[in-house]
C-alpha cells in the first residue's frame, strides 16, 4: 500500500515525500510540473505527470496503484496572482479538488490530508490565532483554500471521507541533505528574495510597508521550517489511519518576526549587508499572523524542531548557495 502525494514535485510536497521515504513508506507522486520540478521528486518515489483536473488520468492511477491515503498539495498558491486572476484559483484549487474527490469516492479511497493556509483567517481578531477563530479571507487564494475545507466537510458527510486540513503559516527553509529546497518562478516569498541579494541576483530588498501597527511598522509573520511541516503531514495521515475524525490544525512556531527582523537575521547568517528600501504596502497583507499550534502538538504529537529563525534562514541559505538558480542550470 502506498501514499499518493499530489503536488509532490513542489516545495512543501517534495519535502514531505523525502520524510515519508525516510520513514520507510511507499510513495507515489503525481504532479503536472507547472510549478513543480521533476528533479525535486525523491528518486525512490514512483512518478506520474498528471493534472488533478484530468479525471481519466486520476482514475487510471487509482486503478494501477494500491493507494491507502492521499496528501494533497496540488494547488496554486500566490496571493497576488489570486487577486488578478481569481478564476485560475477557482479552477486549479477548487475544481481540481472536486475532480480529485470524485475520483477518490469512486475508488473507495477515504483519507486525505491537504494544504490549507493561514490566509483562511484574513486579518485576525487576535493573536496567536486558534483554529476556531473567525475565517474571513482577504484574498482569493485564502478563499479557495477555505472553500476546499468546506468541500471536504460536505463530501465527508455524504460519503464518509475523512480529512485533515493543515493551515500553514510561513513555510521556509530547506532539507538538511541540501538536495531540495524552495524554488519558485517568479519568487515572491520574503526569505528567498532577501537571499537573492547576497547571491548577487538582486541589489536590495523592498520592504512592503513600514506603517503597520507593529513594533517597527513592518508586517509580522510566523516562520515555520518546511521539514517540520512535512512531519506534520505524516502525523496527520497516521491520525486518520488510526481512526481520527475530520480536523483542522494550525502549523506555526507561535513566534512572530517583523520583516525588518528577518532581514537582520539574514544579514547575520550571510555576513552580507543586504541593503533594504521602504516600499508601499502590498495589497492583501494582514499586519500580523501568528499561530497557536497547541492543538497540533496536543492531538497529533507534533514537535517542530526548528524553532530558531537563524537556523531556519541558515538552512535556506545553504540550499540557495548550492542551487543559485534552483533546479535549473546556469
Ligand atoms: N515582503 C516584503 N518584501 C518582499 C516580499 C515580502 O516586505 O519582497 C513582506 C510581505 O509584505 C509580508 C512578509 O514579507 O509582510 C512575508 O511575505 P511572503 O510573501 O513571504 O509571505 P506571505 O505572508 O504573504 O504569504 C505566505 C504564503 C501564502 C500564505 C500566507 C498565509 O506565501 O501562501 O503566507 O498568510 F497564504
Amino acid at each position: 500500500m502506498a501514499i499518493l502525494v499530489l503536488g509532490g514535485a513542489g516545495y512543501i510536497g517534495s519535502h514531505t515525500v523525502y520524510e515519508l521515504i525516510d520513514a520507510g513508506r511507499e510513495v507515489v507522486v503525481a504532479d503536472n510540473l507547472q510549478t513543480g520540478f521533476r528533479a525535486a521528486v525523491h528518486p525512490k518515489a514512483k512518478f506520474y505527470q498528471l493534472d488533478i483536473r484530468d479525471r481519466k488520468a486520476l482514475d487510471a492511477l487509482f486503478e494501477a496503484e494500491q493507494i491507502d491515503g492521499v496528501i494533497h498539495f496540488a494547488a496554486s498558491s500566490q496571493v497576488g496572482e489570486s487577486m488578478s486572476d481569481p478564476l485560475k484559483y477557482y479552477d486549479n484549487n477548487l475544481h481540481g479538488t472536486m475532480v480529485l474527490l470524485q475520483s477518490m469516492v469512486a475508488h473507495g479511497i477515504d483519507k486525505i490530508v491537504f494544504s490549507s493556509t493561514a490566509a483562511t483567517y484574513g486579518e485576525p481578531e487576535r493573536v496567536p490565532i486558534l483554529e476556531d477563530d473567525t475565517t474571513c479571507p482577504t484574498n482569493c487564494y485564502g478563499q479557495t483554500k477555505l472553500d476546499m475545507e468546506h468541500m471536504m466537510g460536505w463530501v465527508s458527510r455524504a460519503h464518509g471521507l475523512k480529512y485533515v486540513a493543515l493551515r500553514y503559516f510561513n513555510a521556509c527553509g530547506a532539507h538538511a541533505s541540501g538536495k531540495i529546497g524552495e524554488a519558485h518562478n517568479p519568487e515572491t516569498h520574503l526569505i528567498p528574495i532577501i537571499l537573492q541579494v547576497p547571491l548577487g541576483q538582486r541589489e536590495m530588498v523592498s520592504v512592503f510597508g513600514d506603517d503597520y501597527p507593529t513594533k517597527d511598522g513592518t508586517c509580522i509573520r510566523d516562520y515555520i521550517h518546511v521539514t517540520d511541516l512535512a512531519q506534520a503531514h505524516i502525523l496527520a495521515l497516521d491520525y486518520l489511519m488510526n481512526g481520527g475524525e475530520n480536523n483542522v490544525f494550525n502549523l506555526g512556531n507561535g513566534v512572530g518576526f517583523t520583516v525588518k527582523e528577518v532581514i537582520d537575521v539574514a544579514r547575520e547568517v550571510t555576513g552580507h549587508p543586504i541593503p533594504a528600501k521602504m516600499a508601499p504596502r502590498r495589497a492583501g497583507d494582514p499586519a500580523q499572523l501568528i499561530a497557536s499550534s497547541e492543538k497540533a502538538v496536543r492531538v497529533l504529537g507534533w514537535k517542530p524542531e526548528y524553532n530558531d529563525l537563524s537556523t531556519i534562514v541558515a538552512s535556506a541559505w545553504a540550499w540557495h548557495k548550492s542551487h543559485p538558480h534552483g533546479y535549473t542550470e546556469g
